[in-house]
């Protein structure tokens, strides 16, 4: 199966070499958390090479993206039911920054990717230099229940910020999530306090999950494809 966008993906060495590195951490007989996105597409790849030089793993996929590449690589599949304690997870991320919080969601895959994560030991977080920031500015993206869209939009303009539905590329209208909800952008400019932030934004009725992840710093390896060599922040991936 061809994949939209893995062309571009693959012309991206940073990508590329720091999925594939995040994809040699994983160990034999890992419940493994698969994120969505162009950086993982790299790490998949590797694991289809690992598996068939017999690497033992199952996957919780993120995404209906992350399990149609999954399935295509050979990686077999489980759902969070089945494993909800989860070894370690490999995604990608839109900005990283000195404290290793995040932002995540420009493929609108963020509240299971959120979700998983915080089901994880181990996050292993894929990044080419571009996203390494000293503050996070965003957007940030905000998955919404439809019939709460307006009064959320309200009440990120009262946080100070001002919040644009995503709009599908080549699908006219509103972007539908896996869920089946809606997603915001929400531009804040630089984010002081994102802690602060990912709590008032999450606590608007309607809002499913905000693209801000400050609450996994502890667990989190990220891995930054620079022209010479992987460069690891965080948590050694050893220990
Ligand atoms: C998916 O919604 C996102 O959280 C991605 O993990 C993030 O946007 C990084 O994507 P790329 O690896 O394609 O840059």
């Amino acid at each position: 199966m061809r994949f939209a966008g893995s062309h571009n993906s693959m012309q991206d060495a940073g990508k590329r070499d720091a999925g594939a590195r995040a994809a040699d951490l994983v160990r034999d007989g890992t419940v493994l958390g698969l994120g969505t996105g162009s950086t993982v597409f790299f790490a998949v790849e590797r694991l289809r090479s690992r598996i068939a030089e017999g690497l033992d793993l199952v996957a919780v996929p993120t995404s209906y993206q992350a399990a149609m590449r999954a399935r295509e690589a050979g990686i077999p599949l489980t759902t969070l039911d089945e494993h909800p304690e989860v070894d370690a997870t490999i995604d990608g991320a839109d900005q990283v920054d000195g404290c290793l919080r995040l932002i995540k969601g420009r493929g609108a895959a963020h509240t299971r990717e959120k979700c998983v994560a915080a089901a994880s030991a181990r996050l292993f977080i894929a990044v080419d230099p571009s996203k390494m920031v000293g503050v996070l500015t965003g957007p940030i993206p905000v998955e919404v229940l439809p019939f709460a869209c307006k009064p959320v939009m309200a009440r990120i303009a009262g946080l100070g910020g001002e919040g644009v539905l995503r709009e599908g590329l080549r699908k006219d209208g509103p972007v539908i999530t896996d869920n089946g909800n809606f997603v915001l952008d929400a531009r804040f400019g630089a984010i002081s306090d994102p802690e602060h932030l990912e709590a008032a934004i999450e606590a608007i009725p309607g809002v499913v999950a905000a693209g801000l992840f400050t609450g996994f710093t502890e667990r989190t390896t990220v891995l930054v494809g620079e022209k010479d060599g992987v460069r690891i922040l965080g948590r050694q991936p050893g220990l």
